[in-house]
């Protein structure tokens, strides 16, 4: 197999914070990502999901090198990404693109739709000036906004146009990665399934590789090859959708899965409610990070940190409780 598009392993970002506004306050460290390690190939989708917090916008910029990190290593298209910001780093990024949860805050406001487009041309200065609007023109009508609304601004159109617009602004560059942090998170429940049915016809087309960062698991369960679970900065499980959300190994991945009742199907289901107070990543607990929350912990899992380790079927989890074997 060809090297993975995107490969990041062991990445950290960890923060210097003061819990007072006091600059005489004793700064601590704040661990958002820790030792994460992915891979995803041309033409998949990995889905990262976990409750707010847990680290998901944190990898998505690290993987573009757009945050430096603290430790680890990103290779696109098995080269090196540079830590700095140099020429060939903007270069590579040129086929690495983000798409966010509010499209708004991407748009210019002062620049008509059809402009939106051209300038990562002009920026980049892609084909000759002419040409441009051209491609910008194609671009709009792959991604279904017609001609009608390419002379709109932002604020002149629906939520759902302006993350079309954000997308056609994203693919003009024909990158090979797409990164969606909550991409369809903003939009009317109505629109979401026609952005995430222009996602997969788009992915498709280009044979795109995609982060999917989503709190809507039945939406990752739907386009995803593969799944990561995140908790306080950690991925706790990974595997096919079709086996983590039918058979959640990790008790964190159990819990979440059992809040979706539609996911969590079979006679005898109960939610699983997570006791305990809500996860802080400055105060990390000792060994297994979920331990205060988790149902199944022992005396153990508050002295060790449990590794990410394979079991039977290729799946991934980090508890003491599963074996290699499970
Ligand atoms: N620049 C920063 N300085 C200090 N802490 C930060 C910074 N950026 C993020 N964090 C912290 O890192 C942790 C992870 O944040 P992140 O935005 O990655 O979470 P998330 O999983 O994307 O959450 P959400 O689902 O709410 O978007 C949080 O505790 C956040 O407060
Ligand atoms: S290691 Fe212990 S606390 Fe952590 S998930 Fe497994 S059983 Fe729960
Ligand atoms: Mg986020």
């Amino acid at each position: 197999m060809s090297a993975p598009l995107l490969e990041v392993s062991s990445l950290a970002r960890h923060y210097r914070v003061r819990p007072q506004r006091s600059l005489f306050a004793r700064s601590l460290t704040l661990k958002a990502v820790s030792d994460v390690s992915f891979a995803i190939q041309a033409g998949k989708t990995l889905g990262l999901v976990g409750e707010s917090g847990c680290g998901k916008s944190t990898t998505a910029r690290l993987s573009l090198g757009l945050t430096p990190a603290t430790a680890g290593q990103i290779r696109f298209n098995g080269e090196p990404l540079s830590g700095r910001r140099n020429a060939r780093w903007r270069e590579m990024r040129r086929h690495m693109q983000m798409v966010y949860q509010d499209p708004l805050s991407v748009l210019d406001k002062r620049l008509p739709v059809l402009s939106q487009v051209v300038e990562p041309l002009d920026v980049f200065t892609v084909g000759k000036t002419a040409e441009r609007k051209d491609r910008a023109r194609g671009m709009l009508n792959e991604v279904g906004l017609n001609q009608a609304l390419w002379n709109r601004y932002p604020h002149e159109l629906s939520g759902g146009q302006r993350q079309r617009v954000v997308l056609a602004r994203a693919l003009i560059l024909q990158p090979r990665l797409l990164v969606c942090d909550e991409p369809i998170s903003a939009l009317d429940v109505s629109i979401q399934a026609q952005v995430i049915n222009l996602l997969q016809d788009l992915q498709q087309q280009h044979d795109l590789g995609m982060l999917f960062i989503s709190h809507d698991l039945k939406v990752v369960r739907q386009i995803c090859d593969e799944v990561a679970v995140m908790y306080l900065g950690r991925i706790v499980e990974q595997g096919k959708p079709q086996d983590l959300f039918s058979n959640p190994a990790h008790p964190y991945t159990q819990a979440l899965v059992s809040a979706i009742p539609s996911l969590a199907r079979g006679k005898g289901h109960k939610r699983i409610l997570l006791e305990g107070d809500p996860p802080n990543p400055i105060d990390m607990p000792s060994g297994c990070a979920f331990h205060p929350r988790c149902p199944q912990a022992t005396a153990g899992c508050r002295e060790l940190v449990p590794p990410l380790q394979t079991l039977s079927g290729g799946r991934k989890a980090a508890c003491l409780r599963l074996s290699p074997n499970t």
